[in-house]
């Protein structure tokens, strides 16, 4: 898979990319992750991408030239056209399930907002996803995009270990995690759960399963209406 990220804040990205599972992915050449200045792209001598908006109010709003060349010389870099996303607060909101669904693209564009807002033509005139990652208003798009690349990335097949960490994880099966202990079997007076250390394999699932239900029922009661 390629991602490419059109932002006005590249350096963002970099100790992000660099560092454990996502520098795993791209080392194995399983993905790779570029990022591209939005600023690189606008044509006037002061690199400028904003503006006043018309009709007034507060803030600047991202001017679409800059945008559009940067999306059309991006996209044609690949003979593959990549499927894009607005990163704004406007978006369907992020999950699961839509994560499963673009690991499956050969090729993801990310464009990243700042400011006020996009003009309303990048909408119009470039194919995008709208996608939000919840309900709470953060800076820019960097963030979100950076949180969408993780939860994409460690989808691929091959970026992460064994297929069971995958499959038993909390949200694959709608349900949350249960609990977790390595050694030692006393820690601070704590001890292990007796049932973990059986070696019965049908009981410790039927476990796990009570104690992730249990835990859903109480945090998230939600997920087991779905
Ligand atoms: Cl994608 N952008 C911004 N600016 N704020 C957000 C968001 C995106 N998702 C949640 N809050």
């Amino acid at each position: 898979m390629r991602i490419d990220i059109l932002t006005l804040f590249p350096g963002m990205f970099r100790a992000v990319f660099a560092e454990s599972m996502l520098k795993i992915a791209q080392d194995k050449e399983l993905v790779e992750l570029r990022m591209h200045n939005i600023r690189d792209y606008s044509h006037d001598k002061h690199k400028c991408v904003d503006d006043k908006p018309y009709g007034g109010g507060g803030g600047m709003v991202l001017k679409p030239e800059p945008l559009f060349r940067a999306v059309e010389s991006v996209d044609k870099q690949d003979c593959m056209v990549a499927k894009k996303i607005l990163l704004t607060p406007q978006g369907k909101t992020f999950d699961q399930q839509l994560a499963i669904d673009l690991a499956q693209e050969s090729r993801l564009m990310f464009i990243c907002g700042r400011y006020e807002g996009f003009d309303e033509r990048i909408r119009l005139g470039i194919e995008l996803l709208e996608v939000s990652i919840g309900d709470y208003v953060l800076t820019g798009g960097e963030i979100p995009a950076m949180v969408m690349t993780d939860a994409i990335v460690r989808l691929i097949p091959g970026v992460l270990g064994g297929k069971r960490s995958l499959q038993c994880e909390s949200f694959m099966n709608k349900m949350l995690d249960y609990p977790q202990y390595t050694r030692p079997e006393v820690f601070r007076g704590m001890k292990v759960p007796e049932i973990l250390r059986s070696g019965n394999h049908r009981s410790i699932e039927e476990w796990r399963n009570d104690k992730s239900e249990k835990k859903t029922e109480e945090r998230r009661p939600d997920l087991l209406e779905k």
